[in-house]
């Protein structure tokens, strides 16, 4: 299959907005004790029974995420994201598949290894505002509370340094209430990286914002997950977003279907320009899905042609004319076959 690249323009990022990094705060960062990726999960599947009707939420997703990485993960409604992210969070089990976060076998796990894993390993933040946070504390507590449970020492410093990487130094002694959303939200991910975890969930981080705090609040989860080390994995209808990561997973009926990646290329004039280009998963059976505007713009349908070359392959949409061509050459044993 030939991928299209899509060329973006893309003026710099203005370095003078850029806020408190990992090396202001040595203390900080993640520390990895695994090898390999911090997300792995194969042919995962959740089904959910209620009153004896069954719901495929994921039908065998597989997806790698390497440490350090920041994903956006994007798909319709009831496509399974929300369910992904419940399983690598360890609130909910898969019913089959592999998963590993950070090392860690979700299948496996004892019930003590998953409050662990969720105390240390895992960071989430909901979509719900009111749901991140406890409204009775101040947004130094919040962030405190779970450094108290898991008794990290130099707790007054650290709580300190997060609220200043995530921009909040001067609201610590102030409550949700007395916070705009955006900030509301900004505490929740300094809350969720306070036990220092290798990777960041958020679910629709900034689905109650408007557009100008939602692009902040994206904008800086980014840049404290880059200067902490921790990978990120978020859910988001946000354009913002998928346009500035990396890297950007789309989800379809329960399964990883197409992704794309950003990097920047130097031209021969000596340019730079970032490139975007699109990618889809394909499994152990070598089972691929293309991308839907593909298949509605070129008509795919039943079966498609497929052209291998000598570094790639060509998928066509299957016209019987070629196919009467082609049975002929079967016929008289005329194979030509390169
Ligand atoms: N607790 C549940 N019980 C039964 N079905 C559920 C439950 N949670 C989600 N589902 C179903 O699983 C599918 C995927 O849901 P979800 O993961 O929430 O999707 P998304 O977050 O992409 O909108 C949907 O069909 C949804 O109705
Ligand atoms: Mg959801």
């Amino acid at each position: 299959m030939s991928t299209t690249p899509q060329h973006h323009q893309e003026q710099t990022v203005d370095d003078s907005t850029r806020l408190a990094t990992v090396d202001d705060h040595a203390t900080l960062g993640t520390v990895r004790e695994h090898q390999g990726p911090d997300i792995w999960c194969e042919d995962l599947v959740r089904i959910y029974s209620t009153e004896g009707v069954e719901v495929q939420a994921l039908q065998g997703l597989n997806l790698v995420v390497d440490p350090g990485d920041v994903v956006a993960l994007v798909g319709a409604s009831g496509s399974g994201k929300s369910t992904l992210l419940g399983i690598l969070s360890g609130l909910d089990r898969p019913t089959g598949g592999r998963a590993r976060v950070a090392g860690v076998d979700l299948l496996s796990m004892s019930r003590a290894q998953r409050v662990d894993y969720q105390r240390h390993t895992v960071g989430f933040v909901w979509q719900q505002t009111s749901r991140n946070l406890l409204p009775f504390l101040s947004a130094a507590e919040n962030v405190a509370l779970p450094t108290v449970i898991s008794g990290r020492r130099e707790r007054a410093r650290r709580v300190e340094d997060l609220l200043d990487l995530l921009g909040l130094g001067d609201c610590a002694d102030r409550r949700p209430t007395e916070l705009s959303g955006g900030q509301q939200q900004r505490v929740a991910i300094a809350t969720a990286l306070a036990n220092s975890p290798a990777v960041l969930l958020a679910d629709e981080p900034t689905g109650e914002l408007d557009d100008t705090a939602s692009a902040q609040v994206l904008e800086v989860m980014r840049e404290a997950a880059g200067s902490l080390g921790t990978t990120v994995l978020v859910v988001t209808h946000d354009p913002t977003v998928s346009d500035h990561v990396r890297r950007t997973v789309a989800i379809r009926d329960g399964r990883t279907s197409t992704e794309v990646l950003r990097y920047v290329v130097t031209d021969e004039s000596g340019e730079q320009r970032r490139v975007a280009r699109e990618y889809t998963v394909i499994d152990r059976a070598g089972r691929i899905q293309l991308p839907q505007a593909h298949v509605e713009e070129l008509g795919l349908r039943d079966r498609v042609r497929l052209e291998h070359e000598s570094t790639h392959v060509q998928v066509w949409p299957d016209d019987e004319e070629h196919r009467t061509g082609a049975g002929r050459a079967v016929d008289t044993q005329e194979d030509d076959d390169d």
